[in-house]
């Protein structure tokens, strides 16, 4: 007998078995613990007229569920000098920690924004708010939101030569799109992911393979792809990180994740990193303190910093980490008590 035949004659065999005790194929099996609320929507079910809204309430429901949630440890198309992917599990536990869900949560300084991508993507608050300054990077951003297909397409097309990519990166545009695709050239081409003026290319990259060393185009398409889909639950905003704190300062029920660039205490790091470095560290610290909801800012270890955080009465927690040269290293946590 041909393999069809014997799989469809079992499959028979087993329908029959359950017809027997009662099961046909109109049977739905609901578990015990869902009973009461299937009863509620038993005579919606029989009823055409609330078809409509019946598929309403499952794409809300789809909605609701994470996306691509094991990707998300890497969803962000940067790879961000300073970005906090390491720090992922401290926000998610600080987030499950209250007893509420919050209803915003506002990453002002989004960078790379792995923050914000995974806390929507696993639905860890009603709505996700991020801005960032800085032109090229939140032509990325834009550009993810708005024309996602054009930005995978010329990321998939691309031939990746020395010649291609100094002519990409060295075009003046005034193209939002254009730009966006000019951020994640130079991103995966220069030294470190460092998109500050003065980057230079990457020489020899990862095994000798030079500029290719971090070009994975058809992984680049699938994180904008899986961004795009949580359009309905992040709003960016190409914005100034204070107004942003100051829109939601007000909202009991608004989650802070503040991590600026490092300047303070003459720190260096942010200054090399980022071309937006000129932050008033004294004056985030006192809006922090203002704020009616929860915050938690990330800081490297300084002096100043301690003082700030100690003057504000803020709670500071040392986390060690290795930093990109595997040197041990500690990053303050900050939070309000
Ligand atoms: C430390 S990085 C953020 C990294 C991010 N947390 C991540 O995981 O990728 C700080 C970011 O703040 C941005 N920035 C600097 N000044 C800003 C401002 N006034 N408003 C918004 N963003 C600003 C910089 O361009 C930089 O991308």
């Amino acid at each position: 007998m041909p393999k069809d035949a014997t799989a469809n004659s079992r499959q028979q065999r087993r329908l029959g078995r359950l017809y027997e005790t009662g099961i046909t194929r109109a049977t739905v099996l609901i578990h015990e613990e869902n009973r009461a609320n299937f009863e509620v929507i038993r005579p919606l079910l029989r009823d055409p007229r609330f078809a409509e809204s019946l598929s309403r309430a499952a794409r809300l429901v789809a909605e609701e569920g994470p996306v691509n949630v094991a990707q998300v440890a890497q969803l962000s198309p940067f790879r961000y000098p300073g970005g906090k992917t390491w720090l992922v599990p401290e926000i998610r536990n600080w987030l499950r920690s209250r007893s509420k869900k919050p209803a915003i949560f506002a990453e002002p300084f989004a960078g790379g924004a792995i923050a914000s991508l995974t806390v929507a993507a696993e639905g860890l608050a009603e709505h996700v708010y991020m801005t960032e300054l800085d032109e090229d990077v939140s032509a990325v951003w834009q550009t993810i939101f708005s024309e996602p297909d054009w930005l995978s397409n010329k990321i998939k097309n691309f031939d990746v030569t020395h010649e291609n990519v100094l002519h990409v990166i060295t075009k003046k545009t005034t193209s939002i799109k254009e730009k966006a695709f000019q951020t994640i050239v130079r991103n995966r081409t220069q030294r470190g992911g460092i998109l500050a003026p003065g980057a230079g290319l990457v020489k020899k990259g990862e095994n000798g393979k030079g500029l290719k060393s971090r070009w994975y185009p058809e992984t680049l398409a699938k994180r904008i792809e899986a961004i795009h889909s949580l359009r309905h639950k992040i709003t960016f905003t190409k914005a100034d990180g204070f107004d942003l704190i100051s829109r939601f300062s007000k909202e009991p029920r608004a989650a802070f994740f503040i991590d600026p660039p490092y300047t303070a205490g003459g720190k260096s790091a942010g200054k090399r990193l980022y071309r937006l470095n000129d932050i008033n560290h004294c004056n985030l610290f006192e809006q922090a303190k203002k704020v009616a909801g929860e915050i938690l800012m990330t800081y490297d270890d300084s002096e100043e910093v301690r003082k700030l955080a100690a003057k504000h009465l803020m709670k500071i927690e040392e986390i060690p980490m290795k930093n990109t040269h595997h040197a041990l290293i500690r990053e303050l946590v900050i939070t309000k008590p």
